[in-house]
């Protein structure tokens, strides 16, 4: 693997859960396995799971890890090619990668999508810039339309949790104030379909994700019917994808309380907003899986950084 950029990176799903739960038993067993290297992590954007359990990853593999909050710290990043930079950016990808790859073995990056221009986000101009551009591989800390690390984490969490042969698992769609990115669903959405699971995808009319994505897949538009029997239930809210960005719907009906939920496990990526997008009944619960999902968040990016450290 030369970088860890989308779902598509992982050749062998369950060997790498299998690989993780090892870890997971002993997380210092390749101490040495990244001394005299290091990660750097750069974000774009806000974090507390990722940027701490990357930083928790990188160490236990004996890694030094430098971070780096680009987007108010670095200089502004011009990613076009030709411009003339007479606005506001003052530094082109182009040197910014190369010289970020000079001073670590590994770059990490997070970059939302903007939700403003849908073309701009799908071509993923900051973490392809830095993989056409850096000398070093690169990791996707979410991007606009990805975050495989999570995705990875929740694969993990879901083999700790089964206990069928193919498990009913819906990814079901909530209420939330603020628009945000699709990332989360679509990345869980590739990872569905390297598992043997009854996977359903829920939400209300409109709300359809990506359809190169989930075609051919089960999407019920009632929730309830959906989640009927279900063995995982994953929430996560994401803004409307035709009407790009838009938040058109808020209908507190679709916030997961335990009378959906059933005897469903909950899953969320967190953060998550309490009494909007999920009940306190349902996170407090004893199947809310959301502290083991970013727990696992540490023995993804472990697994990760050590295949691109085995390489
Ligand atoms: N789930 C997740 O990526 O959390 P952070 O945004 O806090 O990193």
């Amino acid at each position: 693997m030369k970088n860890y950029l989308s779902i598509k990176d992982i050749d062998d799903l369950p060997g790498w859960v299998q690989e993780a739960k090892q870890l997971k038993k002993n997380p210092t067993a390749h101490k040495d396995m990244g001394s005299g290297k290091t990660v750097c992590l750069l974000f774009f954007n806000n974090s507390l799971r990722t940027r701490l359990s990357t930083q928790k990853a990188a160490m236990n593999l004996g890694m030094e890890v430098m971070v780096m909050n680009f987007g108010n710290e670095g200089w502004a990043l011009e990613y076009g090619d030709g411009t003339i930079m007479d606005s506001g950016t003052s530094e082109h990808i182009k040197e910014a990668a190369k010289v970020v790859s000079q001073y670590c073995d590994i770059v990490a990056i997070r970059a939302f999508a903007t939700l403003k221009d849908k073309e701009k986000d799908e071509a993923e101009e900051v973490l392809n810039g830095f993989k056409n551009y850096a000398s070093v591989p690169i990791v996707n800390m979410e991007s606009s339309v990805g975050h495989p690390l999570q995705a990875l984490a929740d694969a993990i969490t879901i083999s700790e949790n089964n206990i069928k042969k193919r498990p009913k698992i819906v990814l079901s769609w909530a209420p939330h104030p603020k628009a945000l990115p699709h990332a989360v669903a679509n990345s869980f959405v590739e990872m569905m379909r390297l598992q043997d699971a009854e996977f359903v995808i829920t939400h209300p009319e409109g709300y359809d994700l990506n359809t190169s994505l989930t075609k051919g897949l089960t999407i019920e538009n009632d929730q309830k019917k959906a989640c009927e029997d279900a063995d995982f239930i994953y929430v996560k809210n994401w803004s409307n994808y035709s009407d790009y960005g838009k938040v058109v719907l808020q209908d507190p009906k679709w916030m997961m309380t335990e009378d959906t939920l059933g005897d469903a496990k909950f899953m969320h990526c967190l953060p998550v907003r309490r009494n909007v997008v999920v009940a306190d009944a349902v996170l407090d619960g004893g199947q809310s899986l959301v502290i083991e999902q970013a727990n696992n968040r540490t023995y993804a990016a472990q697994i990760v950084l050590k295949k691109l450290l085995e390489n």
